[in-house]
């Protein structure tokens, strides 16, 4: 447990999505207008990876079967998902974006 580097500053642009493996996870790292979120990057429902998918405002849309998830706090929006996804902490530093996981 604690933070890894996620990225490095300025290498996600808005509306962009970014995979991060570490610690046994895959989580998706989000750039919602310059505010970053991070979220599991496995749709709960057939395991697409969501960074795959579109990124609208907060809003992300798996690319599989189109269940949407709010990246700011992991709640599932729309169908065939049901389960909500776990919200990982972000902090930026001087030269890079950490998620602690
Ligand atoms: S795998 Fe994501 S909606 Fe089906």
């Amino acid at each position: 447990m604690g933070f890894i580097k996620a990225a490095d500053l300025n290498e996600l642009q808005p509306g962009q999505v970014k995979m991060v493996a570490g610690e046994g996870r895959e989580i998706a790292l989000c750039n919602v207008n310059g505010t970053y979120y991070a979220v599991d990057n496995i749709c709960p429902h057939m395991g697409a990876p969501l960074c795959e998918g579109d990124l609208d405002g907060t809003d992300i849309w798996c690319p599989f079967h189109g269940a949407s998830f709010d990246v700011t706090n992991g709640e599932v929006l729309s169908p065939p998902a049901y389960e909500n996804l776990t919200c990982f902490p972000v902090r930026v530093t001087d030269s890079a974006i950490e998620v602690e996981i």
